[in-house]
């Protein structure tokens, strides 16, 4: 396959992922979520803001330590220090590269750069640079670039690449386009812009009016040859353009985009779970490729035409997106070293050997009750341990429920706060709301609960749950989960989580505010 031929998937769920409201990820998830994506045959992993605190840019180093097939990328302003700690981060990469990007339409321009554009030119090239002086590879993004001008594009593109940037990066920050008029842009770029054949076009697309994955494709039919995209369209607002949607849109219609990506298409329902798991975001059952109905056929029509000629209704397989490939791994006689190799081919890492034994104890609990252990409940128990890591101000010790008909529920539940264990009662419509009502009595903290979400992590009436708590105080949100075979456990863990995640608090400088 030619370089023309190739469509290089970048991406972002690390970085703009990361960037939705309570979707923020420790360092040891992003790991899992790296090698999960380096698994998966992604091009370029972005894997973090590194100057947006210590905490980022751990984990884009860490990342860059540890992954040697995917390029792994750090996001820098046009700042020196920006792009200096980003060099720093990916240093250690077995192939690193430093995305720059500045604002280039009118209305960031003036109202929050508070710059004039020839000075916006300026500090583009500068920043590629000094970009250029830390590594070879260097990609330059013009922000809100959907909204920009023509002719400005043309000016700051052809600066950027003359300064040494082998991408551009044509991004659609606010979501604003439409599929044949992006497309056209792209195409009005590289046949306007004198050096465009130095450089490969990229786009980036939000999902502000549902148009980032059309808008993508739209460009890549006009000559893009990299898509910006996250799995599960996770990312700031609306999201950015699903991964899945992409990789397999240009996979099932060859005769239209005659291209392809390297992606490994087997992986991408793993690595979905794996992303919803540890972000606390539920994928919707009707969601493209990888929800839960994406290949189930309800109506007898659709059956009778499936199980007669499969090719009738269905246009993929869902085998081949990793549907059905749920492994039974490991049971209620595996030792502790089967565990721990398994933990490790999943790309698990606990930094304690008291983690390792605390995981270890919660998956004899649970082999004890269901006796089939699978990746996905390795991974929700990883999550729980990880949960509880750290310094937690508030520790679930032990909790009673009373749910009966006719009777109003009950809950009784014994959180450690400050050494010290604090017993309390509470009634309320159900067992979660009485469980959340007690545990509020003893916390009181101020939040409100702007979420809450169960889902089944295997099939099975035995199946763990895992819930998400959405708590929101002032103006700071945080995604708790829990995983438990009972799900009033695990709802009651799920809180706890987001309280200790909004009491540990943590500022982080986020990139597309301008830094004064
Ligand atoms: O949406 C956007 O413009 C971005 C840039 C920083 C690439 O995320
Ligand atoms: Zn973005």
């Amino acid at each position: 396959m030619s370089a023309n031929d190739q469509l290089i998937i970048f991406d972002t769920t690390l970085r703009d992922g990361e960037q939705s409201p309570g979707a923020s990820m420790t360092k040891a998830e992003k790991l899992r979520i790296a090698k999960a994506l380096e698994k998966l045959r992604v091009d370029v992993i972005e894997a973090g803001f590194a100057i947006a605190s210590p905490g980022d840019f751990e984990a884009v180093k860490a990342i860059a330590e540890t992954i040697k097939d995917s390029t792994v990328c750090s996001l820098s302003r046009a700042l020196d220090k920006d792009i200096d700690r980003a060099a720093e981060a990916i240093r250690p990469a077995a192939r690193g590269r430093i995305h720059t990007f500045i604002a280039t339409s009118p209305i960031h321009m003036k109202y929050k750069l508070q710059m004039e554009p020839d000075a916006v030119i300026e500090q583009a090239v500068r920043a590629v640079k000094r970009a250029r002086n830390h590594v070879d590879d260097v990609e330059f993004s013009c922000e809100d670039a959907g909204r920009s001008e023509l002719d400005f594009l043309c000016r700051i593109i052809e600066a950027a690449i003359d300064a040494g940037a082998a991408t551009i990066n044509i991004p659609d920050t606010v979501g604003y386009a439409i599929p044949e008029q992006f497309g056209e842009t792209i195409h009005q770029l590289l046949t306007r812009i004198p050096n465009a054949d130095k450089a490969v076009f990229s786009v980036h697309c939000h999902n502000d009016l549902g148009l980032a994955v059309a808008n993508s494709l739209a460009a890549v039919s006009r000559g893009a040859r990299q898509v910006e995209c996250t799995i599960n369209g996770l990312g700031e607002r609306a999201g950015n353009a699903s991964l899945e949607e992409i990789v397999m849109a240009v996979r099932t219609r060859q005769d239209l985009f005659h291209i392809d990506t390297r992606i490994d298409a087997r992986h991408i329902v793993p690595t979905s779970k794996l992303v919803s798991t540890i972000t606390g975001f539920p994928v919707q059952p009707n969601k493209a490729i990888v929800g839960a109905n994406a290949f189930a056929h309800e109506s007898g029509i659709h059956q009778d035409g499936v199980l007669k000629h499969r090719e009738t209704y269905e246009i993929m397989r869902a085998e081949d997106v990793g549907w059905h490939t749920n492994s039974l791994v490991l049971g209620k006689l595996s030792g502790r070293n089967a565990f721990r190799t398994r933990l490790q081919e999943l790309g698990i890492q606990f930094e304690t050997e008291g983690e390792l034994n605390e995981a270890f104890a919660r998956f004899k609990t649970m082999a004890d009750l269901k006796h089939e252990i699978f990746d996905e409940d390795l991974q929700a128990i990883a999550t729980d341990t990880k949960v509880k890591e750290g310094e937690a101000r508030y520790q679930l010790v032990c909790m009673k429920v009373c749910s009966e008909t006719g009777v109003v529920p009950k809950a009784e539940v014994t959180l450690l706060m400050e050494g010290k264990e604090h017993r309390v009662e509470a009634e309320g419509s159900g067992p979660v709301d009485a469980t959340f009502k007690a545990i509020e009595t003893l916390a009181d903290s101020g939040c409100n609960l702007q979420l809450y979400s169960v889902n089944n992590i295997t099939s099975g009436t035995d199946a763990q749950g895992e819930v998400t708590v959405r708590l929101e105080r002032g103006g700071r949100i945080v995604n708790g989960l829990g995983a438990d075979t009972d799900i009033i456990i695990a709802s009651a863990k799920a809180y706890v989580n987001a309280l200790n995640l909004i009491s540990a608090g943590g500022v982080r400088q986020h990139p597309q505010v301008a830094d004064v």
